[in-house]
């Protein structure tokens, strides 16, 4: 794992943006996994640009959506669907054919990680995901204690989560749990992106970085991987030890 700070987010999005357009160059049939939230709201803006600007043939990708909030319907803008269609799908016009989320909806959860994990073995795993932390230390819904070892599943949501959670939502909103692809994924998946920008993550990068790998701090995981980047801004970076 590697770290890379960044003078401010609008570099760090560019930067990471520049990483999803750079994969489709070299590998057009590319499977790209992206978190949803507000960070990587910027690098998705600008990766929808430059893919337009540049023409790039995004025709044989496969878009993964990394979680959803467990009952939440995807006309709901505070859905990870809303957030997709809105940033990437719709800008981009990628067919849905192209796009796999979870159904969050469905009676059978079950069968809808199955069926995720089924797509990614399929296409032989991932070759990049983007991802956000939470200030847990969750990547996707990945809450504190989870398996290293799990593929897609359904958890209950950690406490944080559903209070830090409420911030995508207009109105209060019901919360119980996730539907997430899980860590055994993030560490099979050819190159892995944390990003995280902004004074308040400062110490849930410091730990990610610095902390014993331990799944009580579940992005921590990031320090085993060999093609793992931690893209950060200078005041996500504040805690760090110099050394890093
Ligand atoms: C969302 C997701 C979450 C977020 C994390 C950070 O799809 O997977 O793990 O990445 O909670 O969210 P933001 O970027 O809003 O701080």
């Amino acid at each position: 794992m590697e770290v890379k700070i960044y003078q401010d987010y609008h570099a760090l999005s560019e930067a990471a943006a520049s990483e999803i357009i750079d994969l489709v160059k070299n590998k057009p049939g590319a499977v790209i996994c992206l978190a949803s939230g507000h960070t990587p709201r910027l690098t998705c803006k600008l990766f929808a640009e430059k893919a337009l600007q540049q023409k790039t043939d995004l025709s044989r990708i496969t878009f993964i959506g990394l979680d959803e909030w467990v009952g939440v319907p995807p006309d709901n803008e505070g859905s990870c669907h809303y957030f997709f269609q809105h940033e990437v799908f719709q800008p981009l016009h990628l067919s849905a054919s192209q796009i796999n989320l979870f159904n969050a909806l469905s009676i059978n959860l079950e069968q809808e990680c199955q069926e995720m994990d089924k797509v990614i073995a399929d296409k032989e795993g991932i070759d990049l995901m983007i991802v956000g932390i939470g200030m847990n230390g969750h990547i996707g819904f990945n809450e504190p204690g989870v398996s290293f070892d799990s593929y897609s599943h359904v958890i209950k949501l950690d406490d944080t989560t559903l209070t830090v959670g409420q911030k995508y939502f207009k109105t209060a909103t019901s919360l119980g749990k996730g539907i997430t692809l899980g860590l055994k994924h993030l560490q099979e998946s050819k190159k892995v992106i944390l990003i995280a920008n902004g004074t308040k993550k400062a110490g849930v990068i410091k730990k990610t970085v610095e902390e014993k790998v331990n799944n009580s701090f579940p992005a921590s995981i990031m320090q085993k991987h060999s093609n793992g980047f931690v893209m950060i801004d200078q005041e996500a970076a504040g805690l760090l030890n110099r050394n890093n």
